[in-house]
């Protein structure tokens, strides 16, 4: 059996227990792909179970990382219409922070042709929750208005991109000007800093007290009533995690007299054939404006697989724009 470098998470901590060690290098089952890894995502879903918060679901790789580009090494039985040595990207379960990683054939997809490794790595896991939030949850179409929490962020800064490109009126919010400069730039409408103004009175004003079709929300606690407060008539709030707690009190009176849809949903625990819809859909309407560079993946910085452990430190410091990477070679 042959060996190959990856990071683990050596217990439950900070940045520190990222450690790197040899691991088997997995072999590919029924329906199966191995790619040889070029570039690792690194999402805050990591951080997470770094911290203990967010175990990998049954049959997950105990190796973190939910995203890679790479080549393929290896095609396990049962998979048609891939060959060794072309360049994919993929949607993972676990195991991006290594040389070798196994995806299900469902998740894996072309590497847009003018990106880098780093870019293309930093595509499946923001794409993915994106699409399937935002445009299958929430029904997105040409003409709606979406607020998107947490703009800068990789999630934030493809729902920006997304919208935008699908033909919504975007408002974000971010936590320093410079983060809102830069979600400006992704193409947002309206970029509101949340520590000097008030979102929901932004919103009130600049919507006509209309308010938005679409939240899309990542920061949960009170953020909940808030956003309802900014939301019109028959709107749709969409939960995709809660970084101020999962637990709030709420006025139920607009969920009524709006008729609003409030729904959720993780990833991670999903079918490879749910992904596998998704990963369809994208590939037909998003992975062009990719190839033609009218989206763009947007990577902040890329880190060698050694210093994962710095990659993980700059995620918790929420500095970063766009994504972090991690780099094989
Ligand atoms: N449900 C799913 O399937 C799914 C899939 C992937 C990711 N996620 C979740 O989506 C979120 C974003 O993921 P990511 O990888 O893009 O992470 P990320 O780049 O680290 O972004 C997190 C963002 O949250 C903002 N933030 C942090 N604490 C906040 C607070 N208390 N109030 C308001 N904003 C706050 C930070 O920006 P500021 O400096 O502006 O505060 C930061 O930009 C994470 O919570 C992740 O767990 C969910």
């Amino acid at each position: 059996m042959s060996s190959m470098r990856a990071v683990m998470f050596d217990g439950a901590g900070g940045p520190e227990v990222c450690k790197l060690t040899t691991m088997e290098t997995p072999q590919p089952g029924p329906g199966e792909i191995l790619i040889k890894v070029a570039a690792a995502g690194i999402n805050r879903p990591d951080v997470m179970q770094r911290m203990g918060l967010y175990p990998p679901p049954p049959g997950a790789s105990p190796i973190p990382g939910l995203e890679v580009s790479g080549t393929i090494a290896a095609i396990g039985d049962g998979v048609e219409g891939w060959q060794n040595g072309e360049k994919v990207v993929a949607l993972l379960t676990g195991g991006g922070y290594a040389e070798y990683a196994v995806a299900p054939k469902q998740q894996v997809l072309p590497w847009p042709k003018a990106l880098s490794a780093e870019e293309a790595a930093g595509l499946p896991e923001t794409f993915f929750t994106v699409w399937s939030n935002l445009f299958q949850r929430a029904y997105a179409d040409s003409g709606d208005s979406l607020l998107v929490h947490g703009g800068s962020s990789g999630i934030g800064a493809t729902a920006i991109q997304l919208a935008k490109a699908f033909g919504l009126t975007v408002f974000a919010t971010a936590g320093t000007d410079e983060k809102c400069s830069f979600c400006a730039t992704l193409g947002a409408d309206v970029v509101i800093n949340y520590k000097t103004d008030a979102f929901e009175d932004v919103i009130k004003a600049r919507t006509e007290k209309r308010g938005v079709d679409i939240v899309l929300d990542m920061v949960g606690g009170d953020y909940l009533e808030r956003n309802i407060k900014c939301m019109a008539v028959g709107g749709r709030h969409v939960t995709i995690a809660f970084l101020r707690g999962p637990k709030t009190s709420l006025n139920l009176a607009p969920i009524l007299t709006k008729r609003l849809t409030l729904t959720g949903s993780t990833l991670r625990p999903r079918s490879a054939d749910f992904k596998g819809v998704i990963a369809r859909e994208l590939h037909e309407m998003v992975w062009p404006m990719l190839d033609d560079g009218s989206v763009k993946s947007i990577v902040h910085k890329a880190y060698p697989l050694e210093a994962a452990a710095q990659a993980h430190a700059l995620m918790d410091s929420s500095a970063h724009m766009g994504k972090i990477i991690l780099q094989m070679d």
